[in-house]
């Protein structure tokens, strides 16, 4: 292609683009909207199809600290795999789930919250859901977000104590 054509392909190309942001096709800056769709994400091997929407808002809200797959840091941020299922057989450890930091200051609306600790606890803690689990409702998440704790690695401890006294092996 001669310099002269390619000029004038980019010179279509780009009233192609004007046209298009003229018409509204163009991106328009604005608030974020997270695809209602599941599936955004592909589906991980070990995913439940249709879990994508959840596991989307982790990866966009929490995998920085916590990492795709739940395990976190060692020593600075809690492994949430195959533990997370104990904290929800008390009724405090239930509501320090929706307490830690991560939770209660996440942009995301109650009923997103509910859902989404229900898919982490499918997803990284299966085996240790305690048996008749009632799942998480925009109400209790609205209710425990507004109850700021003031020492939340003195409350965990207390959590992990009381459950290992009840003989859930908590860590
Ligand atoms: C800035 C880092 C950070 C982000 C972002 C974050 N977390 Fe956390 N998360 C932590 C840390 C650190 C803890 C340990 C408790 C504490 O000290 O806050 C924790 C604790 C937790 C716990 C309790 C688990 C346990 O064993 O104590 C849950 C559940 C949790 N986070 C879920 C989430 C979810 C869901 C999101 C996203 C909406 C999120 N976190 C975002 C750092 C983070």
């Amino acid at each position: 292609m001669t310099l002269a054509a390619r000029l004038a392909c980019a010179a279509v190309l780009a009233s192609a683009l004007g046209m298009a942001g003229a018409a509204g096709l163009a991106p328009s800056p604005g608030p974020r909207v997270v695809p209602d769709t599941p599936n955004v994400v592909a589906a991980r091997p070990g995913t439940v199809p249709g879990d994508g929407h959840w596991q989307t808002l982790f990866v966009l809200h929490c995998s920085g600290c916590h990492g795709a797959d739940g395990a976190g840091h060692a020593g600075s941020v809690p492994d949430l795999r195959d533990n997370l299922g104990r904290f929800v057989s008390t009724p405090e450890g239930r509501r320090f789930v929706l307490q830690v930091p991560g939770v209660a200051q996440a942009r995301i609306a109650d009923g997103e919250v509910a859902e989404l600790t229900n898919w982490m606890l499918r997803r990284f803690s299966p085996s240790t859901v305690p048996a008749g689990f009632r799942p998480y409702e925009a109400a209790e998440v609205r209710e425990a977000r507004r109850a700021r704790l003031a020492d939340v690695s003195g409350e965990r401890r207390r959590i992990v104590a009381a459950l290992q006294a009840q003989g859930i092996d908590a860590r």
